[in-house]
């Protein structure tokens, strides 16, 4: 056990202790190991004890993390403004991927109403059922009116004509552990006596070999992740989007920074209660587990998949760009009560030292011809 994490409920480690069982039967079944994907995608999403399929209250100050949408609805308000810009050129349908807690679509939602620009659907898509009765209960308080707008789809349509969204979903899908020695090794996870560890076999899918050669790792002791799960959501949502765009928000760099000499430990992280737990092993299905973004790789992935890559831009750019800067202005200072939190939430939002240079946006674009606000000035797409 930890030292300084607050300890979990005896419900909660219960749960834990029964998805760890599973994740044990899992692997005794595949022969005494298993890719780290594998044990990630089971302490994520693994049916009713997974961290995003059982309980776990996930988003916001009672839970393990806070995301952009959860500090301030400028965050979805400035989005509507990118979304506003495209969505006539569409069918005019909008698609939320991990909608969280439902402030995204709220706050998107809200804005659009304001700009007289609402869409004909608002459609989310997510794998976590509590999340998507949070999300139902949010709209229903929040936007009544708007809920025949609103649908939840458990799969995905063959076709999209419209907006696709997503903050912080790239980040939460399970990703491959490799380890240079300097030959890359393909990291999975075994048992012993006491409970799950490391074992590194062959790399034995030559797709993976040959994207883990090709990042050139000179190291004998160099670990992270290649995430082979964005590509392939790319590559789908490329498949279906018949014409419209793609925004995606989420932590991460170019490729030349994430697999910098110096970051030889990977980005693979846990959130606890909101602590941060280097070990990933530490109570499975209690601790959302998530790595950084390659943007690199994603934005080659859309352009393989025949998507224009419209823009690369830091979270801070994009957020100006699209005027979250003006839209704070409406709010009146002198009143400190409602001014002070959005103005310190924004502040956070665009700050380099905090959200503003790490998290990123990029956009994809097919069939849709504007210039897009959001990526007009500081587009980085030569850093990719
Ligand atoms: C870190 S949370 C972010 C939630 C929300 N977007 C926010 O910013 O507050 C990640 C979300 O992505 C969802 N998710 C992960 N993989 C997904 C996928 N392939 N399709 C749809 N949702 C997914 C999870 O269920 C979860 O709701």
């Amino acid at each position: 056990m930890m030292t300084n994490l607050p300890e979990p409920g005896s419900e909660a480690l219960a749960l834990s202790h029964h998805l760890q069982t599973e994740v044990r039967r899992i692997i005794a079944e595949s022969g005494g190991w298993i890719p780290f994907s594998l044990y990630m995608e089971s302490a994520l999403y693994a049916h009713g004890l997974g961290y995003y399929t059982a309980g776990s209250h996930k988003l916001g100050a009672a839970g393990d993390f806070v995301t952009a949408p959860e500090m301030t609805p400028l965050f979805g308000a400035a989005l509507a403004v990118q979304v506003a810009e495209l969505l006539p050129q569409t069918a005019g349908t909008v698609y939320e991927f991990g909608a969280g807690s439902g402030r995204l679509a709220v706050d998107v939602l809200r804005e659009l109403e304001r700009m007289d620009a609402l869409p004909a659907c608002y459609a989310i898509i997510d794998l976590s059922p509590d999340l998507i009765e949070r999300q139902r209960a949010t709209l229903t308080k929040e936007l009544p009116h708007l809920l025949n707008r609103v649908e939840w789809l458990s799969t995905l349509p063959d076709r999209m004509d419209g907006i696709i969204l997503g903050n912080e979903v790239l980040d939460a899908m399970p990703c491959e552990l490799v380890h240079w020695t300097p030959a890359p090794m393909l990291r999975g996870v075994a048992v012993d006596d006491n409970g799950f560890v490391w074992q590194d076999r062959p790399i034995a899918d030559p797709a993976l070999l040959e994207r883990a050669n090709a990042l050139d790792i000179e190291s004998d002791d160099y670990l992270s992740e290649i995430n082979l799960n964005n590509l392939a959501f790319i590559h789908t949502l490329a498949g279906r989007l018949t014409r419209g765009a793609i925004l995606l928000l989420d932590y991460g760099f170019p490729q030349s920074e994430y697999y910098h000499r110096q970051r030889s430990m990977g980005t693979l992280i846990g959130h606890y209660r909101h602590h941060t737990v280097d070990d990933p092993f530490y109570m499975p299905g209690l601790m959302d587990l998530t790595s950084h973004v390659d943007f690199t790789a994603v934005a080659q992935a859309g352009i393989d998949a025949g998507l224009d890559l419209i823009g690369y831009t830091t979270q801070a750019q994009l957020l100006i760009n699209c005027g979250i800067t003006d839209i704070l202005q409406r709010l009146d200072p002198n009143d400190i009560r409602v001014w002070a939190p959005q103005a310190g939430a924004v502040q956070k939002l665009l700050s380099p030292a905090e959200m503003g240079e790490l998290f990123k946006a990029i956009g994809f674009g097919k069939g849709v011809s504007i210039e897009w606000k959001g990526f007009l000035n500081g587009d980085r797409c030569h850093t990719l």
